[in-house]
């Protein structure tokens, strides 16, 4: 028999900042891909890497006072170093710099230039640096600005060359409809609309004389080739190149995870251009926004809640709060407060305290050993416990190959429910107060119900929190060298390891003091800061270089994220002068203001910019401030305000300024 292969790629990542909350996402999806499909007994290849090249790039280094290579260096460095802090792992980190990969990008210009898909043409338009695209006029207000990132755009005329993606346009629409494009069935329609509207070829160089940082033509030197043209060959690098796509196992079985924001990209140019290859269109994994208090994260609206802000409760928290509480494809809420409490409620105590009281118990009666089944002594409920746990292995290997990760965790979670509820109506721990033969026999059934329980829980899980898992596995005497195939050995319940005898019970999660923790967050960095209305749930515009409108937008642009008048007018903006500002010990994101309001009186504000912002920077300055927030009581005080401040390109945070003859407590409108 043949072993089955798995590819599994994340979109490659700007290189710029730091990771945040939508790439860890990502990242961490496709570790638990490859760790179920592993344990399934599949040979498995991962990607993930960076994109780096492109006039943006090339204009944040020079920002940094940086080559762009030295720049593009430092990030890839410490972005690895970000996922291996979230112990997460891949088989191929790309990177659009390597020689490898300029080498592939040049023999697919190469290729589909002889094949006569790509040719020479004038294009004149409004250009967005930020996109790194021309913009349609749906997408600029009337100055031309680019609605998403806010910035002029550049009157352009350039002569580039183009990809024939329109030639492929009815071939592609087939495979879309055939379900051989989009694993996630619900964006199918969405990908439809967006073939349906296509009628421009793809644009797929930009003139040396622009930005030089990026793949130069192979029959053009005056050019290099555009980002994006750069950027998605990179998953066929990572098997070698197309020749390789075309044989390679991996390459018939590629699956692309992206976020919904870069579906055109993957969705339409991507397939052209490997028809144009003539190497399989690979399938997608469309994955929704995560959203915080109901809002498109933004720092400006001061609602982004980062990744590092999980750590100190350990990875799992961020695991079990983005794959428990929505399927791939589906945008999910995620606040530091939400995954604490799914944390206590799911990881402490559900599977925690399960495997808690059942290892206490054996060590009180069973001298810590694992006890046999008595099976002419079986009750109906604990013969139910059995199908259904053994039930549940299909179940969640199905819902894996759906996609529907949230569902799978569901079901799981649900045969912990029934065994904590059969544990509490059998009572166990009264059974020895009476001590009978028959009496031994049950206690040693419901413990060994329990154990059966978390052996398979423990290895179906092992997808999702590798480590404890794998703690509490070994607690119950099962080998964990390798967990390859191990789901294919998992289909009796009563294979569990009878007599093996344990030696410290492990404890896997502790409960947090949620309250306790919370104090600690300034209020944007739990996400806490942005209340949801339910005009603005949803995320407001599409990314870059995308026509696909967000969810709750319609195409004609008429979005149901706009606010009413009256939202804004409920938001109360007063111009003050920071008259004092200082270091908080024991953080290192917050500055404590007191910023003098005119009628106001002096206001405390606790503000996340303490990275970008020295205190004596700030002194004097009159700024902007959200005055009839509700106060916010934190470990260091109360907070009286929100400062309000934008981010650079780069990510950098620089309170907003104001006009100096601008009095204090002046109230915006
Ligand atoms: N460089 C391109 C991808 C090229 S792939 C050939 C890019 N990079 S990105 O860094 O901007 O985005 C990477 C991924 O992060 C995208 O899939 C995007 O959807 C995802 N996310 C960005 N913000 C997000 C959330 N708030 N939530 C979930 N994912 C989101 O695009």
């Amino acid at each position: 028999m043949t072993t089955q292969s798995r590819f599994f790629t994340t979109p490659i990542y700007y290189a710029s900042g730091k990771p945040h909350i939508g790439h860890i996402y990502a990242t961490t999806l496709l570790n638990v891909l490859k760790n179920h499909y592993e344990h399934r007994g599949f040979d498995t290849r991962t990607l993930t890497g960076m994109d780096e090249h492109g006039e943006k790039v090339a204009e944040a280094a020079a920002q940094h006072g940086l080559t762009p290579q030295k720049y593009v260096d430092d990030l890839a460095a410490s972005w690895r170093h970000s996922f291996e802090t979230f112990g997460l792992s891949f088989d191929v980190f790309m990177r659009t710099t390597s020689k490898e990969h300029r080498k592939n990008v040049q023999q697919i210009l190469t290729t589909c230039h002889e094949n006569g898909d790509i040719y020479f043409g004038e294009h004149e338009g409004h250009y967005c640096v930020a996109c790194e695209d021309f913009l349609p006029l749906s997408e600029m207000d009337a100055e031309k600005n680019c609605l998403i990132h806010k910035r002029k755009t550049e009157p352009r005329k350039e002569g580039n060359y183009f990809f024939k993606t329109t030639k492929y346009r009815e071939q592609l629409k087939e495979l879309i409809k055939d379900g051989k494009v989009v694993a996630n069935p619900r964006y199918i329609n969405e990908l439809l609309a967006m073939i349906e509207v296509l009628d421009r070829d793809l644009s797929i160089s930009r003139p040396k004389s622009r930005t030089s940082w990026g793949i130069e033509l192979p029959f053009d030197k005056e050019h290099v080739a555009y980002v994006w043209f750069d950027a998605l060959p990179n998953y066929v690098t990572g098997v070698g190149g197309v020749e390789q796509a075309r044989t390679s196992t991996y390459w018939q079985n590629c699956t692309h995870i992206l976020g919904k924001d870069i579906l055109k990209f993957h969705g339409i140019f991507w397939p052209a251009i490997c028809l144009s290859l003539k190497i399989k269109v690979p399938k997608l994994l469309v994955t929704g926004w995560l959203l915080s208090g109901g809002h498109k994260m933004s720092k400006s609206l001061g609602n982004v809640v980062s990744p590092d802000d999980f750590l100190p409760f350990g990875a799992d928290t961020f695991t079990n709060i983005i794959f428990r509480g929505a399927n791939p494809g589906e945008d999910l809420d995620v606040t530091i407060r939400s995954a604490l409490e799914r944390f206590n409620a799911d990881l402490a105590n559900g599977i925690g305290n399960l495997l808690s009281r059942t290892l206490g118990m054996l060590e009180k009666y069973c001298d810590k050993r694992i006890p046999p089944f008595h099976k002419d002594f079986l009750m109906e409920s604990e013969k139910l416990l059995a199908v259904q746990a053994e039930q549940l292995v299909p179940y969640v290997c199905t819902a894996f190959d759906e996609y529907r990760l949230s569902d799978a965790l569901q079901k799981i979670w649900e045969l912990i429910g029934l065994t904590d509820k059969y544990i509490a109506e059998q009572k166990p721990w009264s059974l020895l107060k009476v001590e009978t033969p028959e009496n031994k026999i049950r206690l040693e059934n419901v413990l060994a119900h329990s154990v059966g329980v978390l052996r398979i829980v423990g290895f179906l899980t092992a997808a999702f929190f590798p480590e404890k898992m794998k703690t509490l596995l070994e607690s119950l005497g099962e080998n964990t060298s390798s967990l390859k195939g191990s789901l294919q050995n998992l289909t009796r319940f009563y294979d569990t390891r009878v007599g093996y005898q344990f030696g410290t019970a492990p404890r896997l999660y502790d409960r947090i003091d949620i309250e306790l923790e919370m104090a600690k967050f300034p209020a944007e960095a739990s996400g806490q800061a942005a209340e949801p209305t339910e005009k603005n749930k949803k995320p407001k515009a599409p990314k870059a270089g995308t026509d696909a409108p967000p969810s709750g937008e319609s195409k004609d642009g008429k979005a149901s994220s706009l606010i009413a008048i009256e939202d804004f007018a409920r938001v109360e903006i007063r111009v003050g002068t920071v008259v004092n500002a200082e270091l908080v010990e024991g953080s290192d994101k917050l500055l404590k203001l007191q910023v003098s309001m005119g009628e106001l009186g002096t206001r405390q504000i606790f503000s996340g910019i303490r990275e970008w912002v020295k205190p004596e920077e700030i002194v004097n300055h009159k700024v902007l401030v959200v005055s009839n927030l509700a106060p916010r009581k934190m470990r260091f005080g109360t907070s009286e305000g929100m400062l309000l401040s934008a981010e650079t390109l780069d990510g950098t945070i620089c309170p907003v300024s104001v006009a100096e003859h601008l009095k204090e407590g002046t109230r915006l409108s």
